[in-house]
């Protein structure tokens, strides 16, 4: 297994076979990295269910490329961004990088946000944005023209983007600056490098965001309307006795930009690529509607937009067998674990009528299982729903070039995807 390349650009593109591979060990240890891999379904289960064992304190994970880059700056970056950073106010972490009890405590105000019937009472304002979105995709409607479009940066990314802008309560006219923000926020998880200019830049929009992200706390909290932003405006920490501060409202805020849209816009991509691939399943989805929710998953499970996170081991533990100790790091591959043959058959092809369907760990499990995954699910449900009943013949674009996945070892997303289709 040495010449095993975890970052390697095209594994990073297209990590399947690695995973296959990591798959035929129980623990994978990366000796030039210091880290430990996790791919097998049952032990990824394993680490998510005992979090007291493996422990969500990954801040430095995210933050130390930061942190290195930030030292690399000339000095004048370097006092450019402090003069940023010592006007943010601050923002604690709130639940993906924390333990209990503290993430128990955040999670239950979270809670609130994502009801199943809250949830399902947005289901007309979604559709509404997926309408929308979709009548902008370009064409003549009376046409039997094939039309072109770009379907991740016109289609993919705009739903969840404009879907958690509205829940949130951000008005219309905040809508540039939460785009530019929330764009910011979700290339938290790639981890790339920027020159100096682009440093401080993105210090200056991630304060621009946070300043409006309070001043529309401050206005909720005087005057609440149905949306996220009234309800964290007026939250109460029970275990603690005291009301949510600003801080901790936009920290949560601010995950949901990070965690809710690039997930989102590359479910809905694969989804799509799958459908320019297999003309047989537009085929199957046009005559039978309630498999969609059926295709939704399996397009999760197949290809898994959040591949890894990791966990740090509290305590010396056994994992399958392979010692580990306190203090050791575990990348969990939730990517691996979904095309785990041990668990699902025919793992490498999207089967809707699986007996496993959803038993995929694309949201996680325990105590860290996606809260988003209700909203996520209805974006995905209702968007190819629309797409399905409402255009066809789906094909890549052959004059463009082929779809491509971002080189990344967190996410799983496509860069573009150049297709064509035509209005029914
Ligand atoms: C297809 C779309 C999505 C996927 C695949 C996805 C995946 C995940 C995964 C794997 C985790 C678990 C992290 C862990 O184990 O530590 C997670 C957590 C989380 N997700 Fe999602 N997510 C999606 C959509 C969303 C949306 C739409 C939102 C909110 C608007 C959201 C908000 C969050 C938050 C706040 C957490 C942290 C939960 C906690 O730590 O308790 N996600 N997501």
């Amino acid at each position: 297994m040495d010449d095993i390349q975890l970052f390697n650009a095209d594994v990073l593109r297209s990590p399947h076979a690695l995973n296959k591979r990591l798959r035929e060990q129980p623990v994978y240890f990366a000796k030039e990295l210091g880290f430990h891999v996790v791919a097998r379904y049952n032990l990824v289960r394993e680490v998510l269910l005992d979090p007291k064992t493996y422990s969500s304190r990954i801040t430095d994970f995210f933050q130390k490329p930061l942190t290195m880059r930030f030292e690399a700056a000339s000095p004048e970056t370097q006092e450019r961004i402090t003069h940023i950073r010592e006007q943010l106010v601050h923002e604690p972490e709130t639940m993906i990088t924390l333990d209990r009890p503290e993430h128990a405590m955040y999670r239950s105000v979270v809670d609130k946000l994502f009801t199943v019937s809250r949830i399902k009472s947005a289901e007309g304002a979604t559709q509404k944005v997926i309408d929308k979105i979709l009548d902008a995709a370009g064409g003549e409607r009376q046409s039997s023209e094939s039309h072109p479009v770009e379907f991740i940066s016109k289609i993919a990314f705009p739903i969840p983007m404009t879907v958690i802008r509205e829940r949130m309560g951000v008005p219309d006219a905040d809508r540039e600056l939460f785009e530019r923000g929330a764009k910011i926020a979700g290339d938290t998880l790639h981890m790339r490098m920027y020159d100096d200019e682009e440093l401080v830049n993105r210090g200056q929009i991630d304060l621009d965001l946070q300043r409006m992200l309070l001043r529309i706390l401050d206005e909720r909290h005087r005057e609440p309307r149905d949306d996220m932003i009234s309800i964290l405006a007026n939250a109460r920490l029970e275990a603690e006795d005291r009301p949510l501060t600003r801080g901790e409202a936009v920290s949560i805020l601010r995950q949901f930009l990070v965690a809710g849209q690039e997930t989102a816009a590359s479910a809905l991509g694969w989804g799509m690529l799958a459908l320019c691939e297999h003309p047989e399943l537009q085929d199957e989805l046009y005559a039978n509607p309630d498999r969609i929710s059926a295709f939704c998953e399996e397009i999760l499970r197949y290809e898994s937009p959040v591949q890894l996170l990791p966990r740090i081991v509290t305590a010396d533990t056994e994992l399958g067998g392979y010692p580990l100790k306190a203090g050791d790091v575990v990348m969990v591959r939730y990517g691996g674990a979904n095309r785990d043959e041990r668990t699902f058959e025919a793992p490498d092809e999207i089967v809707m009528d699986r007996a496993k369907i959803g038993m995929h760990m694309a949201f996680s499990a325990g105590i860290h299982y996606c809260i988003g995954a209700p909203l996520a699910r209805q974006e995905m449900n209702l968007g190819f729903a629309s797409i399905i009943k409402r255009m066809k013949n789906f094909t890549l674009d052959p004059d463009k070039p082929e779809p491509e996945a971002e080189p990344s070892f967190v996410m799983r997303c496509l860069r573009h995807l150049h297709m064509r289709f035509e209005w029914r």
